[in-house]
């Protein structure tokens, strides 16, 4: 019964963990994803939220049950014999000793896995999504080798895990034979003094080993939680992270929007690249209705131009202005369903069947001239169906 209400617990956490993770990447400025990779950010939402999970599965379950029994193992042992008590008492503080150290190292192995693991999946990711790169180039090879890589330290770290845990086996075993030796010792010379009975020794005996035990179960326990510790900083820290001011602030939404787009002395550069600025003092004019071809060569800045205009980022100085109203200023879901967008690399999502990426455009009025012949381009290049508009 306890087992299936902790399965049960654990798959409800996992889900709403991820949903939680989900939700904070979504709202999340754009910049926030130059820096982060996309491998990197499916294996917290995967595997790292599965193992965080536990926390709250067997090992807390585990250990509080075995504190508990162990503390009443230790206070009758006291009771029946304080020295004997106190020399068990010692032991397990070694064990404890170990212990601590060994949860320590699994925590700090933990967060190393993880990492390992989002980098391996980072260069797996990178390479199949852009596959064609890799075959033009021929770079199969080198991609391999990054990859393994990866793994080599993932087994370099599983390897040294198994070791420390070897450790901890035999000092636990060296711990507690120690304790039947010490208990056989010195209880021996106890009886022989008179001042405990064989009774009173056989169930120290028994005692001493489910303290030792307890402890042993305490230490498995600690150090799989201090795994889930060490794994789940990074989960933790992304879910805390603060939405976009963008999903916070309310702009306005103009009642008549004409369409005059003004940027003004705008200079930008990526906050990812820092040192590099794409744009310096950019002055430009675009009155309603009229087409504008921005001509330059590759990594000049036209769609970084764009990117501003949508709000994607911020300029770092200057302004960009909509029928004279700040950019800024709008409300940034009301304008952006007033643009119709065609990316560069334009991979279609699941739930946009048609060919432009706006909520308002196809719309359900006849397309003027100008959208028509724009529309049926895009739908030439990118050689799509199209449902009749
Ligand atoms: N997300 C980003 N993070 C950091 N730098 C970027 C980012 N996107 C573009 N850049 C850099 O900004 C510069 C301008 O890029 P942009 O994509 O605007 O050029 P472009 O004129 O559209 O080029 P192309 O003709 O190849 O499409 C380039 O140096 C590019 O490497
Ligand atoms: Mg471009």
């Amino acid at each position: 019964m306890t087992v299936m209400l902790n399965e049960s617990l654990n798959v409800l956490q996992v889900k709403r963990m991820r949903e939680t993770l989900y939700s904070a990447l979504l709202l999340q400025d754009v910049s926030f994803f130059d820096t982060e990779t996309v491998g990197d950010l499916t294996s917290r939402l995967g595997s790292d939220c599965q193992q965080v999970s536990r926390v709250i599965g067997n090992d807390l379950n585990f250990i509080l049950r075995n504190v508990v029994q162990g503390a009443g193992a230790l206070i009758y042992l006291l009771i029946l014999s304080w020295p004997l008590g106190l020399c068990t008492l010692t032991i397990c503080s070694a064990l404890a000793a170990v212990m601590l150290i060994f949860g320590m190292y699994q925590k700090k192995a933990a967060k190393l896995t993880q990492e390992f693991t989002a980098s391996a999946n980072e260069v797996a990711q990178e390479t199949l999504s852009l596959m064609r790169t890799v075959r033009i180039y021929g770079t199969e090879k080198r991609e391999l080798e990054q990859y393994k890589s990866w793994l080599d330290k993932l087994a370099d770290i599983s390897l040294r895990q198994s070791a420390a845990y070897g450790f901890w086996n035999l000092s636990f075993n060296a711990l507690y034979h120690s304790t039947q030796v010490i208990a056989v010792l010195v209880g021996g010379m106890s009886i022989l003094a008179g001042h405990i009975t064989a009774e009173q020794l056989t169930k120290f005996i028994l005692y001493s080993e489910w303290l030792i035990y307890s402890t042993w179960w305490v230490g498995d326990n600690l150090s799989s939680l201090m795994q889930s510790i060490g794994a789940s900083e990074k989960v933790f820290q992304m879910m805390d992270l603060s939405h976009s001011d963008q999903f916070l602030s309310k702009g306005l939404k103009l009642q008549r929007l004409v369409g005059h787009i003004e940027f003004v002395n705008v200079s930008f550069y990526y906050p990812s690249r820092a040192m590099i600025s794409v744009l310096q003092n950019v002055s430009l004019s675009v009155h309603p209705g009229e087409v504008v071809a921005i001509v330059g060569l590759s990594g000049s800045g036209k769609s970084t131009l764009v990117n501003l205009l949508l709000r994607l980022y911020e300029p770092t100085n200057g302004q960009i202005l909509i029928d004279g109203f700040p950019l800024r200023d709008l409300d940034v879901k009301w304008l952006r369903e007033r643009i119709g967008y065609v990316g560069q690399v334009f991979p279609l999502h699941q739930h946009y069947k048609f060919c432009v990426y706006s909520k308002n455009f196809p719309t359900t009025e006849p397309l003027n001239r100008n959208q028509n012949f724009f529309a049926w381009t895009l739908v030439r290049t990118l050689s799509m169906d199209v449902h009749e508009m």
